[in-house]
């Protein structure tokens, strides 16, 4: 199945889905992008243009009903997201929504429900899963290597310096769209366990000044699983050193860690000592587990059995970025079933 050519449309050309396309177009072979749609006026053209595809819109609702599409992505900003998947798959589209899928577990149930009343595909752009380091680790540990997890690590440093205007930063962005990403790892890497209870601590250690009128960019976040691990999130708008991602998982036998800050694994030695360079972006770092996502998603539109994040661990990862925030409300844990019938 794999020379079959998948007819794939892109939903928003901000800076991700910009990035998207041309993932799309110049790294995986048995996909085209044929159709690309953005709200803002000659954004969707201009990319078209560039990347030689072959239909743009600025109306959202014609991408979707083309009937030349087997399947979406979505890259919208996170608050249109569940509207468009649910239109999506009621057009009888195959879907991929980036993170988050939803910002409420009553909107996740309808985005799943969609998806299943429709009998297509549903996968959330949880890219950190189809990192090799990242993948071999769940493997090790699925495998027993280091025995019954004990403790769990996941974290996200943003690349600085932060330059960004946090006036712009929607509340609470740092649990569903920042930390979603390691809630979502450490669900995976802790596989066939569920979060129990979460209790969150943050602040605007980069930015102080946006403070008081909510803005947080640290955060720590510790999250108990029903096998008795206990894992930690933690994240940074403004790692000066680059992009770090990171993650470990200690057991009763062992230990995996995952993250690879080099960008390549040149050393210059010199007087002054030794030196890397650093990766500094997430299209840099995950160049090839984004190529390797959307790999997934047409080979699972092909007919094949992918393993891929899902509707439903979206809404596992969603669930503990809602107990974060009401545990930064309330300075208290916060239990999952308080926050969501998961
Ligand atoms: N998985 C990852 O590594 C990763 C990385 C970056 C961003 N993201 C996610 O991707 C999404 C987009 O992020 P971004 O940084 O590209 O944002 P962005 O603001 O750069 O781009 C969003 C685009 O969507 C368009 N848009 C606005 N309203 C729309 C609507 N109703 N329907 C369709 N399109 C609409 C905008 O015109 C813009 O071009 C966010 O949910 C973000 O969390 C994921």
């Amino acid at each position: 199945m794999k020379t079959k050519n998948i007819s794939l449309g892109l939903i928003g050309a901000g800076r991700i889905g910009t990035f998207h396309a041309e993932t799309i177009v110049y790294r995986v072979p048995n996909a085209t992008l044929v159709s690309i749609a953005d709200p803002a006026e000659g954004v969707a053209a201009a990319l078209a243009a560039r990347l030689g595809v072959e239909k743009s819109t600025s109306n959202i609702s014609t991408l979707i009903n083309d009937p030349d599409l087997q399947g979406v992505i979505i890259a919208s900003p996170a608050r249109f997201h569940t509207d468009l998947v649910i239109q999506a798959c009621e057009a009888g589209k195959h879907v991929f929504v980036e993170k988050p899928m939803a910002l409420t577990i009553e909107n996740a149930k309808r985005a799943i429900d969609a998806a299943e009343n429709a009998g297509v595909t549903l996968q959330v752009g949880f890219n950190r899963r189809w990192d090799q380091a990242f993948a071999e680790g769940r493997s090790a540990i699925a495998a027993g290597k280091i025995g019954a997890p004990q403790l769990l690590r996941s974290l996200t440093r943003d690349p600085g310096p932060f330059c960004a205007d946090p006036a712009k930063i929607p509340q609470w962005t740092i649990f569903y769209e920042t930390l979603i990403h390691d809630f979502d790892t450490l669900n995976w890497l802790n596989n066939g366990s569920k979060p129990v209870e979460v209790y969150a601590t943050a602040d605007a250690l980069v930015a102080p000044e946006a403070k008081s009128s909510g803005y947080l960019d640290t955060a720590v976040v510790t999250i108990k699983y029903d096998n008795g691990a206990i894992a930690v999130a933690e994240a940074n708008f403004s790692a000066l050193y680059g992009y770090d991602i990171r993650g470990e998982v200690f057991g009763s036998e062992g230990m995996v860690t995952m993250g690879e800050m080099a960008r390549s694994s040149m050393s210059l030695y010199s007087a002054s000592g030794v030196a890397q360079d650093t990766l500094r972006k997430d299209t840099e770092r995950f160049m090839w587990p984004y190529a390797a996502e959307f790999q997934g998603f047409v080979d699972a539109i092909a007919g094949e059995r992918i393993e891929a994040p899902t509707g439903e661990d979206a809404k596992m990862a969603l669930a503990i970025a809602l107990a974060a925030i009401e545990s930064v409300k309330s300075n208290a844990p916060v239990s999952i079933a308080s926050v969501a019938q998961t």
